[in-house]
């Protein structure tokens, strides 16, 4: 099933999400966030953005899979991050709830973590380059916190009137 994705402006965006006790309350959510993060063309996908105040996102790189680039389609449950890298870099990043704006993002490239799996088996990993970035950004919707928060002041004024046109249009 397609979920409705909220939009920025709506305070469930702006909440930090509370852990989860079992996977198998999640596996239907997941699947229709799947589902629903497969038709938006996106990448990732967190809890509050469909109205879930659950710490739990999805990942799904096919947009970005070529040859090079493995797919990454993953489940995360009741996530943390253990440690960030020293190495910092730009990325630009988007975000399915604030449609039509795109700025660079800076973050470290590697992170280590750890998460429940689809099983709610506990996963410790080291994550770089594209699943790295979008672990970061996801794990931000959890905390109430979007990639808007962390550009520039200058930035962040020059896209306010977008900013206020997705406010108007998602209410
Ligand atoms: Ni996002």
């Amino acid at each position: 099933m397609i979920l409705p994705i909220i939009k920025y402006g709506a305070s469930v965006l702006r909440n930090k999400s509370a852990d989860i006790d079992k996977a198998d309350d999640f596996e239907h959510l997941s699947a229709n966030m799947f589902e629903t993060l497969k038709k938006s063309q996106g990448i990732g996908l967190a809890g509050p953005q469909v109205n879930v105040l659950k710490n739990l996102f999805i990942i799904d790189t096919t947009p970005f899979t070529d040859n090079e680039t493995p797919k990454i389609e993953k489940a995360f449950f009741n996530p943390e991050i253990l440690h960030f890298g020293d190495k910092i870099y730009d990325y630009e990043e988007g975000c399915l709830s604030i449609p039509g704006i795109y700025e660079n993002v800076k973050r470290p490239s590697t992170i280590e973590v750890r998460y429940r799996d689809i099983n709610f088996d506990i996963k410790e990993e080291k994550l770089e380059g594209i699943e790295a970035r979008i672990f970061q950004h996801e794990y931000d919707h959890l905390e109430g916190i979007l990639f808007i928060d962390r550009i520039h002041k200058l930035k962040r004024k020059l896209i306010n009137k977008k900013l206020q046109h997705i406010v108007k249009n998602s209410h």
